[in-house]
C-alpha cells in the first residue's frame, strides 16, 4: 500500500507544508513534527555536535575516573562551544549528563563514584544547539567484563541497529519494537517498557512515543519523512522490571540487580529512509563486536 507523503523539498515554506500535511490528513494538527529542509539541517547540526561531544569524552571513560569528573568535562566542552547541556535543570535533573552504571538502567546522576574494571557505564548526552536538540547514549566497558554483562551490551547495540534497519519511510512505529523484542527474546533478555524513545526537535521529549516493544498505539502511528525521533533500547540481563530510586527520584535500576545496557541515536526519517544524526567517528559502528 502506498501512503501519501508531504513534499518537503528545499524552499517550501512552513505554511505550504502545513497545508500539504493537512490535505494528506494523516497528522491531525501535528504538522510541526514534519521538518522542512532548513529544520532538518538544524537537527543535523545538533546531532553532529552531540556526536563530537561523545567522541571528546570517550578517551576519558576509564577505571579511576569519577562520573562527576566526566560530567564536568562534558559540561565545560559544551559551554566552550557555545552550546547548552539539555539535561541540566531538565525537570530538576541536577547534572549535565546521565551516567548509568551496571544495574542502573537509565538516568543515573554523576557524582563521586569511581569507575572500576569489570563495570559498564552508559553515558547519555543531550545538547541544545541553536535551539535544536541532539540526544544519544553509549555503553562503555571498563576493562574486561563478565560474560553476562558482555552479552547484554552486545544485545543492546544489536537491538539499536536492527531497529534502524527495520524502519522505512512511513512505516509503523511498531517495526522498532518488533525488531528489538525479537533480538532480546532470542537471548533471554528483558526489554524495558517504562522508558521509551521519543520525538525530538526544538523540544527534548515530544511526540511520537517510540516504545521498544510493540504496543497498540505503535501499530497505529507512522514514521513519516521529516520526523525526528530517538531509538534507545534498554536491555536487561534478567527480567524487564525496573525500580525507581526514591531517595534521588531519578536513578532507575533493574529489579533483580542484573546488568542493563543501552545505546541511543537521534534519527531523521527522510524520503529515502532513516538518517542517523548522532553517528560518532570513533565510537562503535553498526556490526561492532564487543
Ligand atoms: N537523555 C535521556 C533520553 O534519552 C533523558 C535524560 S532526562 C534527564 O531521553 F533529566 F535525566 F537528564
Ligand atoms: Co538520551
Ligand atoms: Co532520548
Amino acid at each position: 500500500m502506498q501512503f501519501a507523503t508531504v513534499d518537503t523539498e528545499k524552499g517550501h515554506s512552513r505554511a505550504f507544508l502545513d497545508a500539504a500535511a493537512w490535505e494528506v490528513g494523516m497528522l491531525r494538527g501535528k504538522q510541526d513534527l514534519i521538518l522542512v529542509e532548513y529544520e532538518r539541517e538544524s537537527m543535523r547540526r545538533a546531532g553532529r555536535f552531540n556526536a563530537q561531544l561523545m567522541d571528546f569524552i570517550r578517551p576519558h571513560v576509564k577505571a579511576g575516573v569519577t562520573t562527576g569528573e566526566l560530567d564536568r568535562l562534558l559540561h565545560e566542552y559544551t559551554l566552550d562551544h557555545n552550546h547548552t547541556p539539555a539535561c541540566l535543570g531538565y525537570q530538576g535533573f541536577p547534572k549535565s549528563c546521565c551516567t548509568s552504571i551496571n544495574d542502573v538502567i537509565c538516568h543515573g546522576i554523576p557524582g563521586d563514584y569511581q569507575l572500576r574494571p569489570g563495570e559498564i557505564v552508559n553515558i547519555d548526552l543531550t545538547t541544545i544547539v541553536r535551539g535544536w536538540l541532539g540526544d544519544q547514549s553509549e555503553t562503555f566497558l571498563i576493562g574486561e567484563v563478565d560474560e553476562e554483562t558482555l552479552g547484554v551490551v552486545q544485545s543492546a547495540i544489536d537491538c539499536l541497529y536492527l531497529a534502524i534497519d527495520a524502519i522505512t519511510p512511513s512505516c509503523r512505529i511498531a517495526e522498532i519494537g518488533k525488531a528489538i523484542t525479537k533480538e532480546a527474546d532470542s537471548r533471554g533478555y528483558g526489554v524495558v517498557r517504562e522508558y521509551v524513545g521519543h520525538g525530538i526537535g526544538r523540544r527534548f521529549h515530544q511526540e511520537p512515543s517510540i516504545p521498544h516493544c510493540p504496543t497498540r498505539q505503535s501499530y497505529t502511528e507512522r514514521l513519516l519523512p521529516g520526523m525526528c525521533f530517538t531509538i534507545e533500547p534498554m536491555i536487561n540481563g534478567g527480567s524487564r522490571d525496573t525500580v525507581l530510586d526514591k531517595k534521588d527520584g531519578w536513578t532507575v535500576r533493574t529489579k533483580d540487580g542484573r546488568p542493563s545496557a543501552q545505546f541511543e541515536h537521534t534519527i531523521l526519517m527522510t524520503e529515502e529512509g532513516p538518517e542517523i544524526l548522532t553517528l560518532t567517528e570513533h565510537g562503535p559502528q553498526k556490526g561492532h563486536n564487543f
